[in-house]
């Protein structure tokens, strides 16, 4: 397992994955990984769903303008937002982006591929979200994560602008 920030330097999209299974213990890792995330008065509003079945991650493909990468992953995990669970109203979106942000985290650092597919607040790909996964009316899908062994190595860019760093004032 990577030290932390060598876990947040390092993090890269990947879209490109072998064909080797990615255990069910993992994945409970990665889930409990993203129930671990910080959220608005610690209210938790996420559920999540796990896609390994083959013909829904291709019916994905059909209506996703950016999800090609299905096609040779090993899963997704689909982060959802449950209005019922908040007392602060439209919080559920930041606090699921910070469990996504989680799922991301973890899957790098136990060697994993993985990549967030972006569905909120695209609202075409929110409804046939909501259709696929028979979402019920409280439920708001949020972010996919694609997941894999990577078969790619990404670049490591740099990043830090000190241009973008105030101080005090701006
Ligand atoms: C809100 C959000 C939506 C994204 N949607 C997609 C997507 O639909 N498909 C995709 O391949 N990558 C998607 N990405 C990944 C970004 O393209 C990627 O994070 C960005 O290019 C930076 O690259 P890095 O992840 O390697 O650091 C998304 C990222 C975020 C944060």
């Amino acid at each position: 397992m990577m030290e932390t920030l060598e876990a947040i330097f390092t993090r890269r999209s990947i879209r490109k994955f072998t064909g080797q299974e990615v255990p069910e213990t993992i994945v409970e890792t990665l889930l409990k990984a993203a129930m671990y995330a910080p959220s608005a008065k610690n209210e938790q509003p996420w559920h999540f769903v796990v896609i390994r079945r083959r013909a829904t991650l291709d019916e994905i493909q059909k209506f996703h303008p950016y999800s090609k990468m299905l096609a040779q992953a090993q899963l997704a995990i689909l982060v959802c937002g449950d209005e019922k669970q908040e007392k602060s109203p439209g919080y559920w979106v930041i606090d699921c982006a910070a469990a996504t942000e989680n799922i991301l985290l973890a899957a790098h650092g136990l060697g994993l591929g993985a990549v967030w597919l972006g569905i909120h607040p695209r609202l075409e790909r929110v409804d046939l979200i909501i259709k696929l996964f028979d979402l019920p009316v409280h439920i708001h899908p949020h972010s996919m994560v694609a997941l894999g062994w990577p078969a790619e190595i990404p670049s490591q860019p740099e990043r830090f602008l000190p241009e973008r760093i105030h101080h005090e004032k701006w």
